[in-house]
């Protein structure tokens, strides 16, 4: 009931709150324009290869929800714009359903409505590899995202304290599924020295889930009752700049996936030059379905894909692979941040404009 109830609170909390307080750190990012891009709008194919799986675009619909009765028209929503939409989707965590049959129903929504879709599964690290197969065929997934929520937990009253062990259990995972195993921060971002541990474990991808959107730590202390100082709520590393710790120990053989206040399509078009595959956004389209309904955010989201295909056309590129080779200017922030992290920039800021 305790954990009922926390789904719809995250779900309340998350459309009320507002994103940050700190950014995604993408302002940071001058994409270098192409003003002889020698294509037209119609060479521009956004198609990409997620942990093997080939998605017609980059943007998934990250984990939201499931777990609780009133949910599963959310789920069905969600499923419905990603139908229409071609958009890959993940459920909110399948923890719920492992221990109680009767709220499965929220999540196995998501294939009724949506039966051919890019599914991805969702869970905890502390899970045995039993639980992750169970949660994985109860969709009949693709993938499976196991995401790490420490800072959540922790600012959770009724929250884990223990987190030992989770770096060999998801080796085991990873090892023991028969899907890709993606692994993510949701809003706290990932640090070089935990991308490059991960990097052993057999997985295929890393979505850093940095700061700069949904913020779980204003909303679990929203959810208690609770003020938190600003620099408590600034926690965690912006999503551009965890992308640049995770790129630069990353291997070819997984996938970056940038997510956390990913907003606009240049948000998009900034996250793929940085080395992206795809990227996630979760709070703005589950709060456009239920201010605005599913047509107008389907609308919403055509003129978006349309919106991050002119920007690809003035980056001087007509698919993904090209915007990896698109030179990029990091300054601010970030660029400092780079600077005493001893992450190389420069060489995102001299490649050649490519197709
Ligand atoms: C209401 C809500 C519930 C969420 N529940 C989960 C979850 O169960 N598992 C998970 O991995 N991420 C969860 N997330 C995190 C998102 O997948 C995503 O990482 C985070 O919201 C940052 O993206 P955004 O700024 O676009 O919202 C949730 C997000 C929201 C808004």
């Amino acid at each position: 009931m305790v954990r009922q109830s926390r789904k719809l609170d995250h779900l309340k909390f998350a459309l009320q709150l507002d994103d940050g307080p700190s950014s995604n750190a993408l302002e940071d990012m001058t994409i270098v324009p192409n003003c002889l891009p020698d294509l037209s709008s119609d060479d521009i194919d956004l198609s990409t290869t997620v942990a093997g799986i080939v998605l017609p675009h980059p943007v998934i619909v990250n984990a939201i929800t499931g777990g609780a009765a009133d949910v599963t028209e959310v789920n069905a929503r969600l499923a419905e714009f990603a139908r229409i939409t071609g958009c890959a989707m993940a459920v909110g965590s399948q923890y719920a359903a492992l221990e109680d049959l009767t709220v499965r129903e929220s999540y196995q929504v998501i294939r009724k409505v949506n039966p051919n879709g890019f599914v991805l599964a969702n869970l905890g690290a502390h899970v045995s590899v039993e639980e992750a197969q169970r949660a994985v065929d109860m969709l009949g997934a693709c993938a499976l995202q196991i995401h790490l929520n420490v800072a959540q937990e922790l600012f959770m009253v009724e929250g884990d304290r223990k987190f030992a062990g989770y770096l060999n259990n998801i080796e085991k995972i990873a090892s023991y599924i028969d899907v890709p195993v993606i692994v993510k921060e949701v809003g706290c971002g990932i640090a070089r020295e935990q991308a490059h541990v991960l990097s052993k474990t057999g997985i295929r991808g890393i979505d850093v889930g940095g700061t700069g959107g949904t913020n779980f730590l204003a909303i679990e202390a929203a959810r208690s009752g609770i003020s938190l100082e600003p620099g408590a709520l600034a926690w965690g590393i912006p999503t551009a700049i965890s992308a640049l710790e995770v790129a630069s120990v990353l291997p070819d053989t997984i996938d970056l996936i940038l997510s956390g206040g990913v907003r606009t399509p240049l948000d998009v078009v900034k996250s793929l030059i940085l080395g992206g595959k795809a990227v996630g956004i979760a709070a703005p389209i589950v709060r456009s379905l239920e201010e605005h309904g599913l047509d107008a955010t389907v609308i919403w989201f055509q003129r978006f894909i349309t919106d991050v295909k002119r920007f690809m056309l003035l980056a001087g590129t007509m698919n993904i692979h090209g915007l990896q080779k698109t030179p990029v200017v990091i300054t601010g922030y970030t660029r400092q941040w780079c600077s005493v992290r001893a992450i190389d920039i420069t060489r995102y800021a001299v490649r050649k404009h490519g197709f």
